[in-house]
C-alpha cells in the first residue's frame, strides 16, 4: 500500500491510523521509532515489511505507565524494578520473560520481551490513548543510520506509513541502553543513551556484555557488526597517515571536540563544541546522514573519550566502521 505521507503533530491523527491498524513515525528522547500496535502479529510484521528488517531481530514495545506493562512480562525481577524507578521514563530498555499476551513474532520467537516507557510528551500522549503497547523498531531501513529527526524519517520511509508524528530533534540522539534479564545476572547488552557507569551505580553487579557478532547467533541483533551504518566509509583517524595530514584539502575528518582539536587543512566537522558528551551524542547520526548526503565517500573520524556516552558513541562509530563483506 503507498500513502501520502504526512509529517504533523496531531496525536489524535496518529491515535486514528495506530488504531486502524497502520504505521506511525514516532518521535522518543533518543531516536524515531517506527510504530505499530505491539499486540496484532500482522501489523508487527508489517513494521518487519517496511523497515526491511529480517524477522530475526525483535522489537521493543513502548508503554506509557508501568501498569500496562505488567500483564505483558511474566516476572519483574527485583534488579529490573530498582532499575525501571529510576530511569523509566527514559533512555532504558529491558529484556524480560514475556507473557502469553505479546505475539511471538514481536520478540522473533524468544520468551524474552524487550519493554520501555520513552520520555517524550507527545509519545507518552499518544500511548496514553491507546489500548495496547507500540511495537516500535527505530524508524529506519535496516542497518542504516537511526532517524533523529522527523524529515530524516520521512526521506528514508515517504509512500510507506501515512503519518509521522514531529516531536522535534530527538534529545539523546542515541538508542536506549538494553539491560537484558535473561539469565540470572543483569546484562547490558547494547551501549545507549544511560551510561553502563549510570546503570552500575543503581546495580554493580550488572555486566557488559555486548559483543561484536558477525551474524544473527547475537541475542541483539544490534550486536550484528555491520549496524548503523552509513553509505560512507568511517576510517579511524589513527589509520590515516599523520604526515599526509597537511596538504590534503580534499581529506574529511570528523572530530570529538572543536576546541580541542588541532587546526588543519582539511574539510573538518566536530561532534561537540567543548568535549560534551552529551552534545557530541546528539549530533552524531545527523552528521554521519549529512556525510551521504554531501555524497562524501570517506571521513577519517577521532574515537570518543572511553567514558559515560563516549562508549555508546565509539560503539557506534565501530559498527559504522565495518564494511559488509
Ligand atoms: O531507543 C530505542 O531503543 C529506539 C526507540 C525507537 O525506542 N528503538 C530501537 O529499536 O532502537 P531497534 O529495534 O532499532 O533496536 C532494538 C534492539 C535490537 O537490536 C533488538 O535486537 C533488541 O533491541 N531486542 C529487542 N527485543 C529483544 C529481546 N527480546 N531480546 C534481546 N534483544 C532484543
Ligand atoms: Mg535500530
Amino acid at each position: 500500500m503507498r500513502f501520502e505521507t504526512k509529517i504533523g503533530t496531531s496525536i489524535e491523527e496518529a491515535v486514528h491510523w495506530l488504531n486502524e491498524g497502520e504505521l506511525v513515525g514516532i518521535p522518543t528522547e533518543t531516536v524515531y521509532g517506527l510504530a505499530g500496535n505491539g499486540l496484532r502479529s500482522e501489523v508487527i510484521s508489517r513494521i518487519f515489511e517496511v523497515k526491511n528488517r529480517p524477522f530475526f531481530d525483535p522489537l521493543i514495545l513502548h508503554f506509557s505507565e508501568i501498569e500496562s506493562v505488567v500483564p505483558c512480562i511474566k516476572k519483574f525481577p527485583e534488579d529490573a524494578q530498582t532499575l525501571m524507578s529510576e530511569f523509566w521514563p527514559g533512555p532504558l530498555t529491558m529484556v524480560l520473560p514475556k507473557s502469553e499476551k505479546i505475539p511471538d513474532l514481536a520478540t522473533a520467537g524468544t520468551p524474552n520481551v524487550a519493554v520501555r516507557i520513552p520520555r517524550h510528551p507527545m509519545t507518552l500522549g499518544l500511548l496514553q490513548q491507546l489500548k495496547f503497547p507500540l511495537a516500535a523498531p527505530s524508524a529506519n531501513p535496516f542497518s542504516y543510520v537511526s532517524p533523529t529527526t522527523a524529515q530524516h524519517v520521512y526521506d528514508q520511509l515517504q509512500g510507506k506509513i501515512p503519518y509521522i508524528l514531529d516531536g522535534g530533534s530527538a534529545k539523546i540522539g542515541m538508542e536506549s541502553t538494553i539491560v537484558s534479564f535473561s539469565r540470572e545476572v543483569p546484562r547490558i547488552i547494547r551501549l545507549g543513551g544511560i551510561s553502563v557507569e549510570q546503570i552500575q551505580s543503581i546495580l554493580p553487579h550488572a555486566i557488559v556484555d555486548v559483543q561484536f557478532h558477525p551474524n544473527e547467533t547475537a541475542e541483539s541483533a544490534g550486536q550484528a557488526i555491520k549496524h548503523y551504518a552509513p553509505r560512507c566509509e568511517l576510517i579511524p583517524l589513527e589509520d590515516l597517515d599523520t604526515a599526509a595530514l597537511e596538504p590534503h584539502s580534499s581529506l574529511v575528518i570528523l572530530r570529538y571536540s572543536r576546541n580541542d582539536s588541532p587546526k588543519s587543512s582539511a574539510k573538518t566537522y566536530y561532534l561537540s563544541e567543548n568535549g560534551d558528551e552529551s552534545e557530541a551524542a546528539h549530533h552524531l547520526f545527523g552528521m554521519l546522514r549529512t556525510f551521504d548526503e554531501l555524497n562524501i565517500p570517506r571521513v577519517y573520524f577521532e574515537w570518543a573519550p572511553h567514558r559515560g556516552l563516549g562508549r555508546a558513541i565509539n560503539d557506534r562509530l565501530m559498527r559504522a566502521q565495518k564494511k559488509s563483506s
